[in-house]
């Protein structure tokens, strides 16, 4: 049945198929298309465009067509590989840039785009026209991954704003910045309606409304790209986008990123879907498919949603590409193959490291039948179709373009200015008892936490790199801190601001001005088990309380990128503002807090919050009546100046189920503990686990996921590893202390080869200059073992032949073992990870990181 799912069959087969499918996955409530919004379709009434594309079409090589249909990255790819794959698109990930330095100058950007823009120009087919690449970008919140552009703030807090022409004016000033270096398309919009802000990607989201995602997202689709039916559409300097993620990403179960979305059709179309006919409506030609499933069939393999749904139902005509490698996480695909993607409706794959052998293979499996030649045509026609209404053939190179080149546009004064209004439009006053503000510019002013002078915290993650989390002021020339900002407000009015992190004074101040929040994340390494601020830290909270209790007047202001739950520090302030993540143009806040010289209010607060703001440190939940539960704060709220309302003393108890609360855990009631993930390598390649059951790219070892936890099943006969990994860690502190790791497991088929577990210090999907590259081709680089000679590596083939099989035992052993063998624990990814090169299979139900008990040891091998 698996097969037969992704090949385009009969209407009452799919339906067939599908129920069938529903039973086995507890029924899932496929194939209603009468729930979906109707579309018309865009390309009626533009025959010329029609014309030229059948006319191109028809003179080219299916080598040429299966090009089209792929998109590589900068990382993987040069020019001249591009003069022989002639591929539709080129782009630059996250982590990606010219000479691999995401540092680099916007002249070395733009002489990037160039040289690939050029390279799919050199033609060598005489039967047709050039035909240009498209490059793009993920300009999420301005054009942040270039040093010196102006950084707005993320989606969450423009959503705060409620301003949809302030969104306009935003996607205007961005495409721009976009343009100045050449590239021609931003993944952006993201139109997820996120439910459980756990979710990594919350702040990438306007709100958990969908009518006002819609509304935004229209007003930033036509800032982009112009107004759709004008001469404005896509002339200079403005960029294509990409609607995100299609669909259900905000919905995942959990708020697990990538994960299962259980939603019934009808949610999935009102709530998760709104967005996309309204962006379609305003142009959008370009709509980026999915990591998450629904009722566990991947995205990128529906042939039902992207296919039935939303280019027949929908009636949408221009492109669908898949997301980073995602095609590598549908059943009986690898990153390299995967012809059940492209059967399922996706037009261009999105393949950054593996689009040459995706390339071979998708040759062979056209010529062989297995895709049919018909929806080959229909993708290329579709992004040729894209290419034409964008006026990519008549744009010029991008050294040449008249909207390219001059950076100036970057970071101009406009630009920030803009950037600073979204500023003060997004805040959200929380609380202000006794009018504590606005406050006097003439005071005595104390700024304080870590975030006051720290631009990188302010952008948070997508900013120069993928994860955001090296930046420093010096990365924003131009940008100022929250800490610049009030600097320059409080001085110019004869007032001082002195800025101490930890709070500390010497003359009493007027007035203390806390800075503090979450630390950058991106995607899943921003995924949390609860809605609790720093679990484990309350050293914000402490100063907040230290400086209450010494009467002076404590302001909270609180970056974040979602509401998390924060009872105890509200309690300790007399005003709170939630100022999300506010990008380059921290100065905005000050113009909000402070009122003028002569005592008048310049800005008062006009946010208002798109997203309930917790009551427990559980998600908010959402009713099918359309009512919503467990809300402190209700979506819509927000004070100003004219409202004040006092704020009882709020309750201090997190409510967090015991479950959810088990300190140390890597791995806990039958799921990995979020922001860990679970990853599977063999020699080939190494893949995330996302769906309930996942097989290793060359089939050496799965993972199948049970009540009663995951079961690993290694077949040998290549070394393959799973592990338990996240982003870079210091684990010099716990092996001190003699943490150990303690795991409770069942052994389902005793080892026949030798079994290692240990550490491991290469972060998945890392790019970071100074990690080892990721495990593309051959097993992970010895450097992953945190030590030169293997010693971060523990045998223990002889516990696991001597566990009793079938029954659960409890292994440990201690972190120190790995620091005796000279391991470096200063930056470990993976502080689990089992290895083995024959036959093996486990169960595991609990993994943590528990105190020292008894005598240090190594698990007794
Ligand atoms: C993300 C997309 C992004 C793409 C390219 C993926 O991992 O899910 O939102 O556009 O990478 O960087
Ligand atoms: C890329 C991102 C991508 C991620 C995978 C990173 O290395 O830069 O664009 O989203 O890998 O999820």
């Amino acid at each position: 049945m698996k097969s037969d799912d992704f090949r385009p069959r009969a209407h009452a087969a799919r339906i067939a198929g599908v129920m069938a499918l529903c039973f086995v996955l507890n029924a899932a409530p496929a194939g209603q298309p009468e729930l979906w919004p109707q579309g018309t379709h865009r390309a009626n009434g533009r025959a010329d465009t029609e014309v030229f594309v059948n006319q191109l079409l028809a003179s080219m090589t299916l080598e040429e067509k299966v090009g089209q249909m792929i998109q590589a990255d900068i990382g993987s790819i040069t020019p001249a590989q591009l003069r022989t794959y002639k591929l539709g698109s080129i782009l630059s990930g996250g982590g990606g840039a010219p000479s691999n330095d995401v540092r680099t100058t916007p002249q070395a950007w733009l002489d990037l785009t160039t040289a690939f823009f050029s390279a799919s120009l050199a033609n060598d087919n005489p039967a047709h026209q050039a035909i240009p690449i498209i490059f793009g970008i993920d300009a999420v919140h301005g054009n942040a991954k270039i040093v010196g552009a102006t950084v707005f703030p993320h989606n969450i807090a423009l959503g705060a704003a409620h301003d949809p022409a302030l969104m306009r004016r935003i996607g205007e000033a961005t495409a721009q910045e976009v343009s100045s270096i050449g590239v021609d398309w931003t993944f952006a919009p993201t139109v997820a309606v996120v439910r459980d802000v756990r979710w990594g990607r919350a702040y990438e989201s306007y709100s958990e409304n969908p009518d006002l995602v819609a509304q935004y997202a229209a007003a930033m689709v036509t800032g982009l790209q112009g107004e759709w039916g004008t001469p404005d559409f896509m002339a200079p300097p403005h960029t294509l986008v990409s609607v995100k993620h299609f669909l259900g990403d905000g919905g995942t179960t959990g708020g697990r990123d990538q994960g299962n979305n259980e939603s019934s059709e009808s949610v999935l179309s009102q709530v998760h879907g709104a967005a996309y006919p309204a962006a379609i409506q305003a142009g959008a030609l370009i709509v980026m498919a999915s990591y998450n499933s629904w009722h566990g069939i991947k995205m990128h393999a529906s042939h039902y949603l992207l296919s039935d749904i939303l280019k027949g139902r929908m009636a949408f005509d221009g492109f669908i590409v898949g997301d980073w490698n995602a095609q590598e996480q549908i059943p009986g695909c690898t990153k390299f193959s995967c012809p059940a993607a492209y059967l399922a409706g996706i037009d261009m794959l999105m393949a950054p490291d593996s689009w040459r052998q995706l390339y071979d293979n998708t040759l062979a499996q056209v010529r062989s039948g297995v895709i049919p030649q018909e929806r080959v045509d229909d993708a290329v026609r579709r992004i040729l179709r894209v290419k034409t209404l964008a006026g990519m053939f008549l744009r010029a190179t991008p050294s040449q373009r008249s909207d390219a080149g001059h950076f100036e546009v970057l970071g101009s004064p406009e630009h920030r200015a803009l950037a600073r209004e979204a500023v003060r439009k997004s805040l959200v006053l929380l609380k202000n008892e006794h009018g504590t503000l606005p406050l006097k510019p003439s005071s005595q002013v104390l700024v304080a936490g870590e975030a006051a002078d720290d631009i990188g915290i302010q952008a948070g993650g997508w900013t120069i790199d993928w994860q955001g989390d090296h930046n420093t002021n010096a990365d924003f020339p131009g940008g100022t801190s929250i800490f610049a900002g009030i600097r320059t407000a409080v001085t110019a009015a004869g007032g001082s601001a002195i800025f101490s992190r930890e709070g500390q004074f010497s003359k009493r101040p007027d007035v203390a001005i806390v800075v503090f929040g979450e630390r950058p994340y991106a995607e899943f390494e921003g995924d949390r088990e609860t809605l609790a601020y720093w679990p484990g830290d309350s050293h914000d909270l402490q100063m907040l309380r230290r400086l209450h209790s010494q009467h002076i007047p404590v302001v909270a202001v609180f970056l974040s990128g979602r509401p998390l739950w924060v009872n105890p520090e509200l309690n300790a302030s007399d005003a709170f503002v939630a100022a999300w993540l506010p990008g380059s143009e921290g100065a905005g806040i000050a113009d909000v807090l402070f009122r003028a010289a002569d005592g008048s209010v310049r800005y008062d607060f006009t946010g208002k919050l798109g997203f309930s703001w917790p009551q427990t440190a559980m998600p908010v939940t959402f009713e099918p009546s359309g009512g919503v539960g467990g809300a402190r704060f209700a979506r819509g709220f927000g004070l100003d100046y004219t409202h004040a309302a006092h704020l009882p003393h709020l309750s201090e108890q997190a409510h967090i189920p015991p479950d959810r609360a088990v300190p140390g855990s890597l791995y806990h009631a039958a799921h990995v503990t979020a922001p860990w993930s679970i990853y599977l390598s063999d020699a080939s390649a190494e893949v995330r686990l996302t769906t309930s059951q996942q097989i290793s790219p060359q089939g050496a070892v799965t993972v199948a996921q049970s009540a009663a936890g995951s079961t690993a099943t290694w077949n040998g006969p290549q070394r393959s590893m799973v592990r338990i990994a996240g982003r870079q860690a210091d684990f010099r502190a716990q092996a001190a202390r003699g943490e150990q790791v303690e795991m409770r497991f069942r052994v389902e088929a005793a080892p026949t080869g030798r079994v290692q577990v240990g550490v491991r210090c290469v972060e998945p999907y890392s790019r970071h200059p100074a990690e080892a590259p990721p495990a593309a081709n051959g097993p992970p680089p010895d450097a992953a073992l945190c030590a030169q000679a293997g010693g971060a590596m523990l045998d223990l083939t002889r516990i696991f032949q001597h566990a009793p099989a079938g029954k659960w035992t409890t292994l440990s052993y201690s972190l120190s073992c790995f620091s005796a063998r000279n391991a470096d624990l200063s930056n470990v990814a993976a502080p689990l990870a089992i290895e083995t090169d024959g036959h093996f299979s486990l169960t595991i139900a609990d993994i943590r990181l528990v105190p020292r008990h008894g005598a240090a040891h190594c698990g007794g091998a």
